[in-house]
């Protein structure tokens, strides 16, 4: 991409190496696999927010010819599926905390035949009174879903002295956000076969981001030794966050099916099953207070806010950790004091999304800087620049942000790339004209801590194996995953660049607990950092071996041989590494290696929220220009210029579609995706009624990359996955309220909410 890429493979825009597979439609997503003996299961799901479950009748259901087994909560040798705390039973024993709680599992030889016999299991259930509001959960009076109440968890920030600082500001401006929750949408519902193995165990096939997590929580319910739990990621048709923790679940599931009957045991879940029940994007309800001098320096942060966990706590504390320490944003707070309350109630299973708590704090704390601008008269993006956080400065977590935090560069960029002066003149002009119409322009930064926080770096090992073979062909196995993001596209660039292997004829296989150690889950915006430095670390280890053959071979010294292109150059002469991989086979050298990598320990004080909360950050903006409909209240989105810090592009081609992908799916949120709960029961669990954004609303996009090279990163390289998506709904929601002027202080910016702010919507 830039001019001085001295790579041969990293940098170029290389063709991915599992389209052709996706493309021709011959890739096999889980339900695609057929096994001799296979069963299906279908679940058991209450109906209720909250109840107690006092009978689960079988008989009619098991006289149904064709059901094999109803399993309930007794079947489970250990039931106890939470990721991080255990509160949550795989099938309910006598207890179900939210709508579509898992009561029992049956087991048949068709699907028809198995969901046909969900409908004849008889459950008593004596309803309770159920919390619907975060807030209200926590009143005295509420009924409480867990033995120790309703507050899963309080994070805290404790920098400086904020409450105090602002009673002294110059400005103070206070404000209450609220965002609704997100369906991660993704191609490929929840789907998981397990297949029992001679001599115990079994193994899983399964769409999802994380094998080890299976793995773990699999050989933890159904009591076994984790080799006895193999795990293969089946090709996944999207997961961003929703196969993070979740797939587990369905996982056990299929496991059990299987172990009970001895056949293999398949369970796919229905679009409507999965709306319901699988992991979603937090609600959350965040009051923010800020307070600045007159010429607009920043003094003190206060937050409140709360995560709407749902029934179980699933991976909430872990999301709600990124929205406790980063509640700030990418701006200096010499003082904050922010309370992060995770709360069960008997909404949906809340969850990792695409940004994972990021994304909700960003339209907080964009908002405010809107609001204190316009209090101080001073221009939004002005203020913005006057307290980024640079290098070397502390963030709210009291850490110096470390090297590779380019912030200054990409709202420059942004500014300039997006020419954001004629926009907003553009704007205006129009709004001057138009009747029915407004546009709006919307600015928002972000900054996210890439790879896992302090509070989960036990998980941040990762591993990679890498075999070259005789005929210079090559195999690399990695603990990360492909979600269609673009990972193993990436570690094969890194492994043919370093090895000077011929990019073509490197392939990376299906993500396997067999191959791999433990290499934590695929999320948090980690894959290209860990897995890229563990390949990258694997792939030294075999070159060293072969630079020492080519010396030999080409009579010099080690030093002196240069490796690139395919070809081993030195002494004058050069050699293919095909040929250079041939001789090395005959004289027995060793062509495999694992590579392992792991960032130094983060050291984090819970009680303070100081410490280091993550090894590096990415710095992201958006700039989106809309159209608003002052008639209907629909928002259109024109264009949208984005700008990343990725550190080094290793794939420019790729890259760009995950910026893509983020703005689209961030719109999503921002506009159109509304989730409506009655009494925590989804009302539109289907994609006619909750509207994901179509190619046809896609906007115009720019996407701008700016290297400023990460030290550890693999040749520099950060992570796009979530900073793609986070400062989009902002950008796109403050556009919309930017046109009817208003501050968008709700996700998403619904029709009604349009009409309400417009003059319109009164005379009508
Ligand atoms: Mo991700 S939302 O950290 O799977």
């Amino acid at each position: 991409m830039s001019d001085t890429n001295r790579y041969n493979v990293i940098g170029h825009a290389l063709p991915r190496v599992d389209a052709p597979e996706k493309v021709d439609g011959k890739a096999l997503y889980v339900d695609d696999y057929r096994f001799p003996g296979l069963l299906h299961c279908a679940m058991v799901l209450s109906p209720h927010p909250h109840a107690e479950v006092l009978a689960i009748r079988t008989d009619k259901a098991l006289s149904v010819p064709g059901v094999l087994r109803i399993l309930t909560a007794a079947d489970v040798p250990v039931n106890q599926i939470g990721c991080v705390f255990p509160d949550q039973p795989l099938l309910a024993a006598d207890r179900v905390r939210f709508v579509g709680d898992r009561v029992a599992l049956v087991v048949a030889e068709t699907r028809e035949i198995a969901r046909h016999a969900v409908s004849l299991v008889e459950v008593d259930y004596r309803p309770l009174l159920s919390v619907h509001d975060p807030e209200l959960a926590l009143a005295g009076d509420a009924p409480a879903l867990h033995a120790k109440g309703n507050l899963l968890a309080h994070q805290k920030i404790r920098h400086g002295d904020a409450a105090a600082r602002l009673t002294s500001c110059d400005v103070v401006v206070e404000h209450v956000f609220e965002v609704n929750y997100q369906e991660h949408a993704y191609l490929e519902p929840q789907g998981a076969l397990a297949v029992p193995e001679t001599g115990g165990g079994v193994t899983i096939l399964g769409s999802m981001q994380c094998p080890f997590y299976v793995q773990s929580g699999v050989a933890r319910a159904l009591r076994l030794d984790r080799n006895r739990v193999r795990v293969e990621q089946t090709v996944t048709g999207g997961g961003f966050g929703g196969k993070e923790d979740y797939p587990t679940e369905v996982a056990a599931c299929a496991a059990l099916a299987a172990l009970a009957t001895g056949r293999p045991a398949k369970l796919i879940y229905t679009r409507g099953e999965d709306i319901q029940i699988s992991t979603k994007r937090h609600r959350m309800r965040m009051r923010y207070r800020i307070g600045a001098d007159r010429d607009g320096k920043l003094q003190a942060i206060h937050v409140t806010q709360f995560v709407d966990a749902g029934g179980y706590a699933g991976l909430s504390t872990i999301v709600a950790e990124r929205a406790n320490s980063t509640a700030a944003g990418p701006y200096f707070f010499p003082n904050a004091h922010v309370d992060t309350y995770i709360v069960y109630t008997n909404n949906l299973f809340g969850g990792a999304f695409r940004g994972f708590g990021n994304p909700q704090v960003t339209f907080a704390i964009e908002g405010m800087m809107e609001l204190l601008a316009g209090k101080l008269g001073l221009d939004p993006v002005e203020l913005r620049r006057r307290n980024l956080l640079t290098e070397g400065m502390p963030i709210i977590c009291g850490q110096a942000l470390p090297p590779s935090a380019p912030s200054r560069e990409v709202l420059d960029t942004l500014v300039d790339r997006a020419d954001l002066g004629r926009l907003r003149a553009e704007a205006e002009a129009f709004n001057k004209t138009s009747r029915f119409k407004r546009k709006g322009v919307g600015l928002a930064l972000s900054m996210y801590g890439c790879c896992l926080h302090a509070g989960g770096q036990h998980l941040e090992g990762s591993g990679a194996l890498v075999q070259v073979r005789a005929d210079g062909s090559v195999e690399v196995n990695i603990g990360g995953t492909e979600l269609g993001q673009g990972a193993f596209t990436v570690v094969a660039q890194i492994a043919a660049e370093t090895l000077g292997a011929d990019y073509g004829r490197v392939r990376v296989l299906p993500s396997d607990t067999r191959m791999v150690a433990d290499s934590g889950p695929t999320v948090a915006s980690r894959t290209t950092i860990m897995s890229g430095n563990a390949v990258r670390a694997a792939s030294l280890q075999v070159r060293s071996r072969l630079v020492e053959l080519a010396a030999v071979m080409l009579g010099c010294s080690s030093r002196d041989i240069e490796v690139g292109n395919g070809l081993y150059r030195g002494g004058g002469k050069e050699l293919p590494f095909a040929d250079l991989c041939m001789e090395a086979f005959r004289r027995k050298l060793h062509l495999a290696a694992s590579g392992w990598y792991a960032p130094v320990p983060k050291p984090w004080d819970k009680e303070t929220g100081q410490g280091i909360a993550y090894s590096v950050y990415c710095f992201t903006g958006h700039v989106a220009v809309v159209e608003v409909d002052l008639v209907g209240g629909l928002v259109k989105v024109e264009k949208v210029i984005a700008v990343h810090d990725v550190g080094k592009a290793i794939n420019p081609a790729t890259l760009e579609g995950q910026a893509h992908g983020g703005i689209v799916q961030g719109m999503g949120w921002a506009l159109s995706e509304n989730l409506v709960l009655d009494k925590g029961r989804c009302l539109n669990p289907g994609f006619t009624d909750y509207l994901i954004p179509s190619s046809l609303d896609a906007p115009q996009m720019d996407v701008v990359f700016v290297e400023d090279p990460y030290p550890d990163g693999p040749f520099g390289a950060k992570g796009i996955g979530e900073p793609s998506l986070i400062s989009v709904p902002t950008a796109v929601a403050l556009a919309a309220g930017n046109a009817c002027g208003q501050l968008a202080d709700r996700i998403p910016v619904t029709p009604e909410i349009v009409l309400r702010w417009t003059e319109l919507s009164r005379r009508c």
